[in-house]
């Protein structure tokens, strides 16, 4: 049975103000902690033995996930003292896997949402007889991930992280942070020193000859790594377009929670999940947003592509689009936020004191 390694200690920077309190993995998309869907569809595929490798606010994964057997995984936590980046993050639980040498681990990335076909990504190592096989995805703008050029064979030629000049973007395959690993090559990483699996372990094991095999998949793909790509995740869940067995009801254009309480003429629309114990006020239009446990939305507000953390309360007639509103943060009534804003947890906004347009 094949095992994995899950790298869930990054710091989210690019997510603040979501992750303040709340590491990535952590941050309810379509209801429940992101990391579920990628768990649940882990054991889907038919992992079992699951290492967790944490680092930044490493305390608040075990009490959620326990030892996973209500996922019906084992799961192990792996804590480093000091972060040791991806690739020491990986050498780091390397002790805590049962695997022989010679058989295939899987490695993912905490932060993605994806239908890849896991079984055929191990498929493929065995077949190819790879060292290491990666999943590859085709994107727009390369330049914010790995770029993973492949000859003919899928046999990759090279690993370029995050290209900083125009003539290293060579190709629009990039890597989507899915690996299998022999565990003998697992073994090589150095230990006890951070170590980077993009900018050192994959240039170092091309160097030296070893066989890496890419494998393109045009599935469902996003990096939840920015909070507007949270958002569409979160949504593209609820919507049934990006696959999880854990959503926590039927998948549609919305998704309430239990104890959720939501006007009767209230729009929850395009993807939106209203969490447990939040109200949603009359009238207010929710469309294509993710209103995080005890929120409250007053009536008449108008949300898009939004995120309004735990507890905050959104005022009256008040306009979100494209905003991220932090833990317990309080915009007054009559406010209008746009394109990317982010409120601070806390913050607090007085009715009627940010527009960007004429309140006439
Ligand atoms: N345990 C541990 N310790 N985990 C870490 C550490 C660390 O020091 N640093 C990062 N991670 C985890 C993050 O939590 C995340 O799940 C994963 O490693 C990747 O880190 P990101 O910070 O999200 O990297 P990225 O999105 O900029 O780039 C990576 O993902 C892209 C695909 O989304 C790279 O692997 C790129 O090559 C790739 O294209
Ligand atoms: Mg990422």
């Amino acid at each position: 049975m094949t095992e994995a390694i899950l790298l869930v200690g990054g710091k989210g920077t690019r997510l603040r103000p979501l992750t303040v309190h709340t590491p990535k993995p952590m941050v309810p998309a379509a209801g429940v902690p992101f990391l579920t869907h990628q768990l649940a569809r882990a054991r889907a595929a038919g992992i079992e033995h699951i290492v967790l490798a944490t680092s930044y606010l490493a305390e608040v994964f075990e009490p959620y996930f326990g030892d996973g057997s209500s996922l019906g995984l084992h799961l192990e936590y792996v804590t480093e003292r000091e972060p040791l980046g991806t690739g020491g993050a990986i050498r780091n639980v390397a002790s805590r896997l049962h695997s022989a040498p010679g058989d295939p681990v899987l490695i993912f990335n905490g932060d993605i949402l994806t239908g890849l076909d896991i079984a055929a990504l191990v498929d493929t190592h065995r077949t190819s007889g790879a060292d290491v096989s990666l999943h590859l995805t085709r994107v727009e703008d390369p330049r914010a991930f790995g770029l993973v050029p492949t000859d003919d064979t899928g046999r990759v030629t090279a690993f370029l992280e995050k290209p900083q000049t125009p003539e290293e973007i060579v190709t629009d395959q990039i890597n989507a942070g899915a690996y299998v690993f022999n565990r003998s090559v697992i073994d090589t990483i150095p230990a006890g020193r951070p170590v980077s699996v993009e900018r050192e372990t994959f240039p170092g094991l091309l160097a030296d000859g070893a066989h890496l095999q890419g494998m393109v998949d045009s599935t469902y793909w996003l990096d939840l790594g920015t909070p507007q790509a949270f958002v569409r995740g979160s949504a593209d869940l609820v919507l049934g377009r990006a696959p999880s067995p854990a959503v926590p009801g039927r998948c549609g254009d919305r998704l309430v929670l239990e104890t959720a309480d939501v006007a009767t003429d209230a729009k929850l629309t395009g993807g939106t999940v209203v969490g447990p114990r939040t109200v949603i006020g009359a009238g207010a239009r929710i469309d294509g947003s993710a209103v995080l446990e005890g929120a409250v939305i007053e009536p008449g507000a108008q949300i898009h592509d939004s995120l309004i953390g735990a507890g905050a309360r959104i005022g009256a007639r008040t306009v979100l689009d494209g905003a991220v509103i932090g833990d317990g943060a309080r915009i007054g009534a009559d406010n209008e936020l746009r394109g990317g804003i982010r409120i601070w947890c806390d913050a607090d906004i007085p009715a009627g004191s940010v527009r960007f347009s004429s309140d006439q």
